[in-house]
């Protein structure tokens, strides 16, 4: 097993890439603290795995609540007795539209989800990591984070803060064994086309985006990025640290 021993915390685990990976990582033997808003769901991934090695427990909160999202670094050093992985994966799509229509409830929402729950996580993380060693974490961006048109602006640049936030990290905790890397997603099978601002779409930005989708060779399953997201845990990528993955069947190699 290839993450036997370790505890991780995942969110966005209710469903698509968080979901899978929280299921793999307690299939190799992680103990995981599975985090979303949808209880339900979180309980049935909690079913899904009791006969695996590593045990998977339910947190319900939202990420846009700090005191929950540091609660959840502690609920799973409290559960597990020390934490060695943050997957910080939840995350939600813009309305594609350009700067010119983006409105400041979404640019906020989307930040606020997206981005500072990230920062809320990696900061209560690696001020544990630094006590107790070291420790690995994996963001979930996208090749919208390296690239200019794949959705709308506001998903674009909160992908872009993502990569920074990895890099940055990356580089200035390595001395103290803290590892950073993000898996940047291509387009993947999951829910996240119905998160809510998906419902009220801007038909000229969703026009100019969906150009590229004439380059994606097919869409991907939520596993293709669990199995990286389980060699990134893994002490396999020991000397793999402040990179960029791009997961996306070759999508991105045009651009
Ligand atoms: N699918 C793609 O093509 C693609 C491509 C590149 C990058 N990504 C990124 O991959 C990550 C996972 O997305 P997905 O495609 O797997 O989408 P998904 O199936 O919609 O899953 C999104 C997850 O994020 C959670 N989430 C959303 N808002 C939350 C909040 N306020 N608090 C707590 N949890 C929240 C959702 O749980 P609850 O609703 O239960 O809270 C759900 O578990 C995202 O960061 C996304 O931007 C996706």
């Amino acid at each position: 097993m290839r993450l036997k021993g370790k505890t991780a915390v995942v969110t966005g685990a209710s469903s698509g890439m968080g979901r899978d990976i929280a299921y793999y990582f307690a299939k190799e033997g992680a103990n995981v603290l599975a985090v979303a808003r949808r209880a339900e769901r979180l309980n049935q991934l909690v079913e899904d795995t009791k006969d695996f090695d590593g045990k998977v427990v339910a947190y319900a909160a939202d990420v846009t609540d700090k005191v929950k999202v540091e609660g959840m670094i502690d609920e799973a050093v409290k559960q597990f007795g020390k934490l060695d992985i943050l997957v910080n994966n939840a995350g939600i799509m813009d309305d594609m539209s350009g700067v010119g229509d983006v409105s400041d409830e979404m640019f906020d929402k989307v930040f606020d989800i997206n981005v500072k729950s990230v920062l809320f996580a990696m900061r209560k993380a690696v001020k544990y990591f630094e006590e107790s060693g070291g420790g690995n974490i994996i963001n979930v961006a996208s090749i919208g984070g390296l690239h200019g048109g794949i959705a709308g602006s506001t998903y674009t640049a909160s992908k872009h803060a993502v990569v920074g936030l990895t890099k940055n990290t990356g580089f200035m905790y390595a001395k103290k064994n803290i590892r950073c890397n993000a898996i940047c997603p291509g387009g993947i099978a999951t829910e996240i086309g119905s998160s809510e601002f998906m419902k009220n779409i801007n038909q000229e930005g969703a026009a100019l985006t969906s150009l590229g989708l004439a380059l994606n060779p097919r869409y991907g399953m939520p596993k293709e990025i669990a199995s990286v997201a389980v060699f990134l845990a893994s002490d396999e990528s020991g000397f793999v640290n402040g990179q960029c993955i791009q997961v996306d069947g070759g999508w991105s190699a045009y651009m």
